[in-house]
């Protein structure tokens, strides 16, 4: 049963934890792996294709896993694994319903080795299935109201051009494309991630959870650090279900759970219960 983890942080390596979920339970699962070893999170062990077997398991039919990742550069390359854990996830059975780009407004400065400055991550889109769940975004257009001329066509055997056509005005909004942008930790909901070496933006975990499920909806975050997923679920009127291996993580997460709950007089937010791990 699933109930026993709803609205809870688990102390525990996600996999084992995860293997303890029916089939087919979870909505969203919206995640960042540790990258490449680049951060030491207190010792972690990371079991990359157990964890997409049972991502896979676990995944409603029309369900949403966004996978949130980038490389590490060691010895003048990039290691490509974001590319060689995507194409996994397909192999697991996922569909890589759309490769989006997470772009830093304020991004780390960088020493100079003869590349441009990193900006961006890679958010992976995996479906099972086609997703039965689209709230698109939608953005204001540019030109909104413009009045364009009609298009031209220019008959060449006569040397001619005609208008044949006019155009409507330029419509209000339009649909957000796939590169989406946001300051990196300086909102104050960003500041209360403090703690945690690579917290991803509020915003961004909100857009995914508005985009791809409904109020009630399961969101998991199997490798939740500061639980920013979690909170942004539970400010959005979904369930949350947060794992991090590291107990301090845990507890940053609970913590921060609860300073939002009390805003909102959530009854008993949340409870960190502890699995007995192998690892
Ligand atoms: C990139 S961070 C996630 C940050 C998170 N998105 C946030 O906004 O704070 C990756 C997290 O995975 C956790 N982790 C690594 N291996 C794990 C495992 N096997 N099971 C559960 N958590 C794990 C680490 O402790 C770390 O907090």
């Amino acid at each position: 049963m699933i109930d026993g983890y709803i609205n809870r942080i688990i102390h525990g390596n996600c996999v084992d934890v995860m293997r303890s979920f029916p089939d087919g339970c979870v909505d969203l699962v919206l995640t960042s792996p540790p990258y490449d070893n680049l951060r030491n999170y207190n010792g972690y062990s990371f079991p990359f294709q157990p964890i997409v077997e049972q991502l896979y398991r676990i995944t409603k039919k029309g369900g949403v896993v966004v996978w949130v990742v980038s490389d590490a550069t060691i010895g003048g390359s990039e290691t490509c694994t974001s590319f060689k854990q995507a194409l996994a996830f397909v192999e697991a059975g996922f569909n890589l319903h759309d490769t989006m780009i997470f772009q830093k407004s304020n991004p780390i400065p960088q020493i100079y080795r003869k590349r441009y400055t990193n900006v961006f991550e890679y958010m992976f889109v995996f479906s099972k299935g086609s997703v039965s769940t689209h709230n698109a975004i939608r953005i204001p257009c540019l030109h909104a109201g413009l009045k364009l001329n009609g298009t031209t066509y220019k008959n060449y055997s006569k040397g001619a051009q005609t208008r044949t056509k006019f155009a409507s005005p330029v419509r209000a909004d339009k649909l957000k494309g796939n590169i989406w942008e946001y300051v990196v930790g300086k909102k104050s909901v960003d500041q209360e991630a403090k703690g945690h070496p690579a917290p991803f933006p509020f915003d961004l975990a909100a857009d995914h959870i508005r985009s791809w499920t409904n109020e009630g909806a399961i969101v998991l975050d199997p490798m939740c650090g500061s639980g920013t997923t979690c909170v942004a679920a539970y400010e959005l009127g979904r369930k949350y279900i947060g794992i991090d291996i590291s107990r301090d993580y845990c507890k940053l997460s609970t913590d921060r759970i609860k300073m939002h709950a009390q805003e909102s007089l959530f009854d008993e937010p949340c409870k960190e219960l502890r699995l007995q791990t192998n690892g």
